[in-house]
């Protein structure tokens, strides 16, 4: 078809500085070549990586190969060239990253990145320097990996009022957790696989502490309603306390446990949430195995809305980023007034509601712990939860030894603050002989 216009072969590619090339950088490298032809026949011009930013200037070649593109130690260099359009930020980390970035905007390139813990700390300050020299910051491959999650928030359900998120978005957790329940595989053998697949962060205690979760929920909730880079409000908890008992009880009450991350709209604020969570086998996020991330999403209008697909690893993230690379090759020459919004409010529309403290939260629990198996003791723990006005929705007593009993409760909906004051009680009673657990349950998810 001719069309007047010119060609992606006759229009000059765009030019692109890569600061990083490990698993991701590598992997959008690799996609770039791969790809080539197709990729800019939907751009509309040719992406280019010209210059590349490393520590190890000999490693870099290696993957390189001949090609004619620039090796640098130093990503200044490359926020500074003027030849280069787009600054793709893949080293991770706050420090670096967060200076190269923003001298990349203030020089007026536009930015794709997939660093999540920089947006979920910085975002606001990134946000507002990219409104003020005109340029994007894309970022679709720091939520989810592969999947397009961000273009879904942004875009496809803007006719909606987001209700609540909950997703599995932490591959490496959800990788461990499989692995464990299906294999019976003990946690640091999976969590080096997982590092050897490349889906860890460079410190996996983000994964495994849920802090990489937060930040990519902390982004989800901004997108999803219109509010501000909150992560220092998010209440985080990870896997690593998480026992194999609890993962066979739970199977045997019929739930799997997934670490989630979950906020919901509430009519005092927002929950922004990352824990261990019992979810009802039936439910479509609990057959999510190994590294596989998915993202469900209540809109008023549309209803609940499931996006799944690879959650990390190099090539389904350098999937996104070079979505983005397209992205921005596409708008690149469109008055940035009419650009989709980084958080998909119009900046100016953006609006502080209250991230809601842990005390506020309003979930079901389970809790087990260990008594003596003596007259009395389920009498004393009811009274505990009954004053708390916490209701009981059903119970599991079994002997662990001739004078001890495992108890398990799973309790209805109750507000955080008062169960957490109520296991304190608890925990004081006389014949109580190990720690309570305490894990929460989304029986509606
Ligand atoms: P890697 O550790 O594999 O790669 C990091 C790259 O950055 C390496 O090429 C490294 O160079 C370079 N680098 C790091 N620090 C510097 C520095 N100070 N100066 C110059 N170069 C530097 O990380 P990933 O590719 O796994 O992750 C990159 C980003 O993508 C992170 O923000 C991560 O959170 C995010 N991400 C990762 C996913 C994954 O599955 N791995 C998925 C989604 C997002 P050298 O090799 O020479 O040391
Ligand atoms: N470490 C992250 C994960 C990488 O395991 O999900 C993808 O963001």
């Amino acid at each position: 078809m001719t069309t007047g216009k010119s060609s992606s072969k006759e229009m000059s590619s765009i030019k692109v500085g890569l600061l990083g090339l490990g698993v991701v950088g590598g992997g959008t490298w690799k996609v770039l070549q791969k790809n080539a032809e197709e990729i800019a026949r939907r751009a509309g011009r040719r992406i280019e990586i010209t210059a590349v930013a490393v520590r190890d200037v000999e490693k870099a070649r290696k993957l390189l190969g001949d090609a004619d593109v620039h090796i640098t130690t130093d990503g200044l260099e490359i926020a500074r060239d003027p030849g280069i359009d787009i600054v793709v930020e893949l080293i991770g980390g706050e420090t670096t990253a967060l200076e190269w970035v923003m001298e990349a905007i203030r020089q007026g390139k536009h930015v794709v990145t997939a660093n999540k813990a920089m947006l979920a700390v910085h975002g606001n300050q990134i946000f507002d320097a990219a409104g003020e020299h005109g340029v994007m910051v894309a970022f679709e491959a720091a939520v989810a990996g592969g999947i397009p999650i961000i273009k879904a928030m942004r875009e496809g359900l803007t006719a909606n009022r987001i209700e609540w998120i909950a997703g599995i978005i932490n591959g490496t957790t959800n990788f461990i957790l499989s692995e464990m329940q299906s294999r019976g595989l003990p946690f640091n053998t999976v969590l080096a696989e997982a590092q050897r697949l490349g889906y860890a962060e460079a410190d996996p205690t983000f994964d495994i502490e849920g802090v990489d979760a937060a930040h990519k929920l902390t982004l989800l909730a901004s997108l999803a309603f219109g509010i501000p880079v909150q992560f220092d409000k998010a209440c985080i908890e990870g896997i690593a306390k998480l026992e194999a008992e609890d993962i066979q009880h739970a199977a045997r009450l019929g739930y799997r446990i997934k670490l989630l991350g979950i906020t919901r709209r509430r009519d005092d604020g927002i929950e922004l949430r990352v824990h261990p969570t019992l979810i009802r086998m039936g439910s479509p996020l609990a057959n999510v195995e190994g590294a596989m991330n998915a993202v469900l999403v209540h809109g008023d209008v549309v209803g609940p809305t499931l996006y799944y697909g690879q959650g990390a690893g190099e090539m389904p993230t350098a999937s996104a980023v070079v979505a983005d690379l397209v992205d921005v090759a596409r708008l690149d020459s469109a008055d940035p007034e009419h650009r989709v919004p980084h958080l998909a409010f119009q900046p100016d529309a953006v609006k502080d509601i209250p991230i809601l403290s842990a005390d506020d939260i309003e979930t079901a629990h389970y809790l087990r712990l260990r008594v003596e198996d003596r007259p009395g003791v389920l009498a004393d723990i009811s009274r505990i939860l009954a004053d708390a006005q916490i209701s009981i929705g059903s119970m599991i007593q079994e002997p662990v030894q001739p004078s001890e009993a495992s108890i398990i409760f799973l309790l209805h909906r109750a507000r955080e603050g008062a169960v957490r004051e109520a296991i304190r009680q608890i925990q004081n009673l006389p014949f109580v002989r190990s720690e309570v657990t305490r894990l929460r349950v989304e029986g509606s998810i």
